[in-house]
């Protein structure tokens, strides 16, 4: 086990990231876009590893029959559909997003569970402001969608405020590896490749696969999203990296009441397993 550990008081509040343009508006249009290639995309650009990555996160999720989930950000809904999947009997599972085009591919999608567990709902809303009451949820989720959220600590507080005390907060995102070789390979695919491809998919929409790399680079990864954890008020965070850290799921808990938050904890970083 390769736990490290920092000192909660130690968390900064968060600084402002210049460069890349994450408005509702520019982010909801470049999802409009894409949203009917983007899951082709999704599994050719990660060579279909996004996929083990998903079901990873249901993993990590303690899911108790009978209370609600929720998956922010969900857009074409495939965390949801994974939860749904995987969820014991009663669970609702709700998924989230402010793009419509995207949550419209998510509810066809819906068809691909079995009968008994198509009761996922989709609806429209900006993860900044949830239209959800406080302490609601066993379980709040995000894949790949907080890097995409203008204000990063609003969208983790309310992801926080209608999570159910004792509930988990999982996020699953991009990260950066440091592995050398792999850190510079990493590199010249995102800056180089992966655009070019990307464009190729989305066609009129150029700036979504430059926007990637960028999004992915200003955005904090590892202990840095940990502590922003802990400052959004959650306790025993815990981080794994995944497929030499190019994603990491990370979890925390919504402490008790009386509880205060605790360390952020890294838990072994795996090699791969995909
Ligand atoms: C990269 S996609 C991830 C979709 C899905 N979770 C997955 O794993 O494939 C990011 C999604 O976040 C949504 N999003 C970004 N900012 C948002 C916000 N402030 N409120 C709600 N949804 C937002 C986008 O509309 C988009 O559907």
């Amino acid at each position: 086990m390769n736990n490290t550990a920092v000192d909660p008081d130690s968390t900064t509040a968060p600084e402002t990231v210049a460069g890349v343009d994450k408005s509702n508006a520019r982010v909801q249009e470049m999802f409009r876009q894409i949203a009917p290639r983007y899951d082709a995309m999704n599994h050719v650009l990660s060579m279909n590893v996004d996929r083990y990555w998903r079901r990873r996160a249901v993993r990590r999720l303690n899911l108790e029959p009978n209370l609600p989930v929720l998956d922010t950000c969900t857009g074409t809904g495939d965390l949801a559909l994974a939860i749904a999947k995987a969820a014991p009997a009663g669970v609702d599972v709700v998924g989230s997003d402010f793009c419509n085009a995207m949550l419209e591919i998510a509810r066809d999608k819906r068809v691909s569970l079995p009968s008994e567990r198509r009761d996922v709902d989709f609806i429209e809303a900006d993860s900044q402001a949830l239209p959800f009451s406080d302490d609601h949820f066993q379980c709040v989720t995000v894949a790949f969608g907080l890097r995409n959220v203008a204000d990063t600590d609003m969208g983790l507080r309310e992801m926080v405020r209608v999570c159910r005390p004792g509930g988990q907060v999982l996020i699953l995102e991009f990260s950066r590896p440091t592995m050398i070789g792999l850190k510079q390979f990493y590199n010249f695919y995102f800056k180089h490749i992966l655009p070019r491809i990307g464009q190729l998919f989305a066609r009129n929409d150029k700036s979504a696969y430059e926007y990637l790399p960028e999004s992915v680079g200003q955005f904090p990864d590892g202990q840095a999203l940990a502590d922003r954890m802990v400052f959004a008020g959650l306790a025993d965070v815990s981080f794994t990296p995944l497929t030499f850290g190019v994603a990491t799921l990370y979890v925390g808990l919504k402490p008790e009441a009386a509880e205060t938050a605790s360390h952020p904890e890294k838990t072994d970083a795996e090699g791969g397993g995909c």
